[in-house]
């Protein structure tokens, strides 16, 4: 018999260890090494068919300049949102992980694509979690067009490799990652191993057919894909599908993307019809009540390639505690530490009495300095009781002596706002419009006190 060969792999960053250890020798995080049967060390049938790149042996060497760029045509996957988020369109070849927890809708929005693409080209959706009829029954309900898409009801990988081989498909779906298993892995479907022993393996099946792949891969409570992080090492592209709260918006973003530019965002609605794309996410973010309150403002945040509009929301009041509370949702809390300083500072205003909470409405998650006047004005707005105009927007970033900074994108960041009736502006010097703006009064300020007058 031919003897088994393990490792020792940590879940955080895939590193490979000889024995097992407590401290991983390359992160140092502590207990995470899983042991992962490599099966036997002799080639069995089929098993090492995907082992080695395409090409060993005819290998050749060429020079960037040789290389041929009309080939890398991307196909529209028929969403405007996802192809943004891919970074312009579906790579032949690639293979994509979509990541989401339950119910975020990863298996609808496949479905759908499929269903779609399958009229233009070949295309195979494999499916390990569900029934055939299951999937056959939500494509009837949604209305797709169901004629040309091609199902297999299979959880090992090399038999889908093996079919996928006869069928010759342009696109492929793995729904899910966590239930493929390899004969020769010697551990559970879902295990450290399986997860990425299956992606490594579907990973190269892409690259040497020129199919796309789009795998489905569960995420756990915190938030992490399910599997070690070596599955975002192998795959070209890792979207993550998330929902906001318990909204029945989803919003997509790309963590780690070959063929283009992460950070984008994609935004989806989940309705009786499936997933439906938002074109205008902006709307949905203001989406205010008829009365405008103290401590509320809306900010202009550039997601991507792309302005969005989200209302910001901050709550001063006088603390009971020795240390007062700093809260900070959606926004970074040590920026919110900073910006009180400054107004200490700068604005001669005290609030080490005061609980500060912040939040942007809608679950959005802002990472960008472009927020920091926005804040600032939000909790002076607050603190003081004073409403701001509800046709008022702002941007710009703080510095810490008390500058406000230019952000990247002013111009098209105030287009975005005069396109949904915003009529004030209060933004950086460097920010503002070289010619009027049409219906927009822009406040231009440099310093953090003539910021607050203009309120
Ligand atoms: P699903 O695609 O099965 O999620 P995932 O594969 O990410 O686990 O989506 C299931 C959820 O979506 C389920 O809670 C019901 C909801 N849903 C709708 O609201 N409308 C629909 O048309 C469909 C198909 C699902
Ligand atoms: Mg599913």
């Amino acid at each position: 018999m031919a003897k088994s060969k393990s490792a020792y792999v940590c879940n955080d960053c895939g590193a490979d260890h000889p024995r097992w250890q407590g401290q991983c020798n390359a992160c140092g995080a502590w207990n995470t090494l899983t042991e992962v049967r490599l099966g036997s060390s002799k080639p069995s049938r089929g098993g090492d068919r995907y082992t080695g790149y395409a090409g060993a042996g005819g290998s050749q060497v060429q020079t960037l300049a040789e290389i041929d760029l009309t080939e890398v045509p991307r196909f529209s996957s028929g969403y405007g949102e996802l192809d943004r988020v891919l970074g312009g369109g579906i790579v032949p070849g690639a293979a994509i992980l979509i990541g989401g927890n339950p119910g975020a809708g990863k298996s609808t929005l496949l479905l759908q694509v499929m269903c779609q693409l399958s009229q233009q080209m070949n295309a195979l959706y494999v499916t390990g979690e569900e029934s055939l009829q299951q999937v056959a029954m939500r494509a009837k309900r949604l209305a797709l067009p169901t004629d040309k898409l091609k199902m297999l009801s299979e959880t090992s990988v090399e038999q889908i490799c093996l079919v996928a081989e006869k069928e010759k498909p342009s696109i492929m779906v793995i729904d899910s990652i966590q239930v493929m298993h390899m004969a020769d892995i010697q551990s559970a479907p879902g295990s450290v191993a399986q997860v990425r022993e299956s992606a490594a393996y579907l990973t190269r099946f892409a690259k040497q057919n020129n199919v796309a792949i789009l795998m489905v891969g569960h995420v756990t409570k915190d938030g992490t894909l399910a599997g070690p992080k070596v599955l975002e090492h192998c795959i070209d592209c890792s979207i993550l599908l998330d929902s906001m709260g318990d909204s029945r918006f989803r919003t997509m973003r790309s963590h780690k993307n070959r063929f283009g530019a992460v950070n984008e965002l994609g935004v989806f609605a989940m309705t009786g019809e499936g997933l439906k794309e938002v074109a205008n996410p902006s709307a949905i973010f203001l989406s205010r009540g008829e009365q405008q309150s103290p401590g509320s403002v809306v900010m202009v945040v550039w997601e991507g390639t792309r302005p969005l509009l989200v209302e910001l929301q901050a709550l001063v009041d006088h603390s009971q505690l020795a240390n007062p509370r700093r809260v900070a949702v959606g926004l970074e809390q040590n920026r919110l530490a900073m910006l009180l300083a400054v107004l200490h500072r700068h604005g001669g205003m005290l609030m080490s009495d005061q609980d500060v909470f912040a939040n942007v409405v809608g679950g959005v998650k802002v990472g960008e300095t472009g927020a920091d006047l926005a804040l600032l004005l939000a909790m002076v707005s607050s603190f003081r009781d004073l409403t701001l105009s509800r046709e008022l927007v702002v941007f710009g970033e703080v510095g810490l002596s008390g500058e406000i900074r230019p952000v990247a994108n002013g111009q098209e960041r105030l287009s975005e706002a005069a396109k949904h009736g915003f009529r004030r502006a209060i933004v950086p010097k460097g920010n503002a419009p070289r010619s009027p703006i049409e219906g927009m009064e822009v406040v231009a300020v440099t310093k953090l006190s003539e910021a607050l007058d203009a309120l």
